[in-house]
Order: structure tokens, then C-alpha cells, then sequence
């Protein structure tokens, strides 16, 4: 009988690992957080009481859809840029009665089963989902090249990136997208610290789990015997860069090896894993429009902790 086949290591995540560990700074890059584990544990940490983003966001939804309706119209193709589990997604689907719906995220079995229980709730809508890295151009379904576009781009997610990543995916967006479309995009505001930090590392744990996942991703994706049990979660706010970040501190001096490369981290010395950068109103403008979008229409909720901004690809235009 043949041995059973282990799963074919993602050659772009041993890369990253590799070169991320041996880094004068060490860090992966936080889309390796969300395999199915990760995306799960993620899913269970927007239910968490400290971490205000989902609900916050949920509500904005509730409140704005139908504005983001009156002002970009109906019938659209809309397009979210890493669904994910697809929540907050009816929302935004009732009020502007696409014509197709494309979803595309990087965690291709969690992409199908959610893309499928949106056509269970909407049968009649065409729905595409697109397995796909949304930082790579992305080739969108034939039959939807002339429709007018809708892009969707819940949950902060563009805080995991710097500003200068930030703006490449939003000028891919906008080649994915085409001029005259419109962008309909949730970030998280700059606030105060003890909730930022509360909302990254909860009394439950999960934060912690969802970060210490990735350590064993490694272990049985990459070989890797990593001690998960020498490291620890930690959330920092980095004020001068607006943002939250995670790290894996570890808490003895530790060797492992993966994919048969041995590394050694002291004491306190972390692996940093993820960022969660919070804009300011005119932060949130500058950051869009660097990426060629003009903000149109603003929604943050009355405590000023969230943001939905509808945008619109601009037309190249000559500037003196
Ligand atoms: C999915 C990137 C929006 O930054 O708030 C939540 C990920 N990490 N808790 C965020 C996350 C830890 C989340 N995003």
C-alpha cells in the first residue's frame, strides 16, 4: 500500500518562512495566518466582545447600504477582494441588486463553501468565486468585462498592509475594477490604545491561538519542529506607524528546524506577524487617493472607531 501522501507544501509560504526567519528582523507575511485553521479562529474573533471592527462595521452596513445604492446604483457587478466567510456580504447585496457577485479570497475551501451558502441565500445572482492572492492581478469572469463594477473591501483588511503595498493593491483594484468603478471600503480609525490592544489580545485567548496557528502551519506544512509552547502572543502599538502589531515573543532561547534549516531565536526575540494599521479621517483620504480613488461619500459610526468609504476610480487626468 502506498504511504499516505502528505500535502504539497505551498513552495511561495516555504519561501516566505524561510527568508522571513533568517531576516535581521524576523517576519512572515500575515497572509500564511489564514489556512483553514486561521480563518476559522478569525471567524470566532469577530464575535469576541473586545474586538469592535466586525459589529461596528456590521452596523455601518445596515445603516449606509442603501446610500452606497443611491450613489453608486444598482445593478453592478460586485466584486469583495478577500471574502473570506462572506458575513457581512448580503447586506450590501440586497441594497444594490447586483448583476453577478465574484468573490475572491487566498483559502480556496473556505472561499467555495461560503461563496455557496451566498447562492443558497441569493439563487438567482451568478456568483464567481476567484481563488486567488488579491495582491496579483486578477482576471476577472469574461462575461462580467463590460458590467459596471462594485468593488468590495470589508473589514479593514487593507490595514494589514504598509502604505506602500496599500496603495499598489489599490491601483491593481483599480485596473481589475476599470475607471468609473466604484469601491466600497471598511477601515478601522486610530483610537484608543487599552481598546486597540484589548481588541488584539482578548481575555479568551483567541487572539493568541489564531497568532500561534501559524507555528503549527509550519510544524506540519513545512516540516518544521518548532516548540510551539516557547512562544507567546504578543499586540503592540507602534504609534509612530499607526498600528497594531503581533508578534510571536519567544520565551526561552529556542532551535528548531524547518524544512531542514535550523534557526535559533533568543529570549525576546519575536517573530512579528502581522500589522493592523488605523487611519484618521485625512489618512483614510490621502492613502485612497494615492491608489486612485476619489473618496465620494464617508460613514464612520458615532464613536468614530470605524469607517465606511465609498470611493470612485478616477480617470487619468493631467495635474499641474
Ligand atoms: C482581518 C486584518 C482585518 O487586523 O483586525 C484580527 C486580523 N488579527 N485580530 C485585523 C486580525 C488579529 C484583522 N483583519
Amino acid at each position: 500500500m502506498d504511504a499516505p501522501r502528505k500535502i504539497e507544501a505551498d513552495p511561495a509560504f516555504r519561501h516566505d518562512v524561510l527568508q522571513g526567519f533568517a531576516a535581521a528582523i524576523p517576519a512572515v507575511p500575515a497572509r500564511w495566518l489564514y489556512d483553514r485553521r486561521g480563518s476559522e479562529l478569525f471567524e470566532e474573533i469577530t464575535g469576541l466582545p473586545e474586538y469592535y471592527p466586525t459589529r461596528t462595521e456590521r452596523a455601518l452596513l445596515e445603516r449606509h447600504s442603501a446610500d452606497v445604492a443611491r450613489i453608486a446604483g444598482t445593478g453592478a457587478a460586485v466584486v469583495e477582494f478577500g471574502s473570506g466567510s462572506s458575513a457581512k456580504t448580503p447586506l450590501l447585496l440586497r441594497a444594490v441588486e447586483p448583476s453577478a457577485y465574484v468573490g475572491i479570497d487566498i483559502s480556496g475551501e473556505f472561499l467555495r463553501e461560503s461563496t455557496a451558502a451566498l447562492q443558497d441565500e441569493f439563487p438567482a445572482l451568478p456568483v464567481h468565486p476567484v481563488e486567488a492572492d488579491f495582491m496579483r492581478p486578477i482576471e476577472l469572469p469574461p462575461q462580467l468585462r463590460r458590467a459596471a463594477k462594485l468593488g468590495f473591501f470589508p473589514g479593514s483588511t487593507i490595514g494589514n498592509l504598509v502604505a506602500a503595498t496599500a496603495v499598489d493593491l489599490l491601483r491593481a483594484m483599480k485596473n481589475t475594477l476599470g475607471s468609473g468603478a466604484w469601491l466600497l471600503i471598511g477601515m478601522d480609525r486610530r483610537k484608543d490604545v487599552e481598546v486597540l490592544l484589548r481588541a488584539y489580545d482578548d481575555a479568551a485567548g483567541l487572539t493568541a491561538e489564531f497568532n500561534l496557528n501559524l507555528l503549527h502551519r509550519i510544524n506540519s506544512e513545512l516540516d518544521g519542529t518548532i516548540p510551539v509552547e516557547a512562544f507567546q502572543h504578543r499586540a503592540i502599538w507602534n504609534d509612530m506607524l499607526s498600528r497594531i502589531e503581533m508578534h510571536l515573543e519567544a520565551v526561552r532561547n529556542v532551535t528548531f528546524t524547518v524544512a531542514g534549516e535550523r534557526f535559533t531565536f533568543q529570549a525576546g526575540e519575536t517573530i512579528h506577524t502581522e500589522n493592523s494599521h488605523k487611519y484618521g479621517l485625512r489618512d483614510a483620504r490621502l492613502l485612497l487617493k494615492a491608489g486612485g480613488w476619489a473618496v465620494r461619500e464617508e460613514w464612520p459610526d458615532e464613536q468614530d472607531q470605524f469607517a465606511l468609504i465609498l470611493a470612485q476610480a478616477e480617470a487619468p487626468r493631467v495635474a499641474p
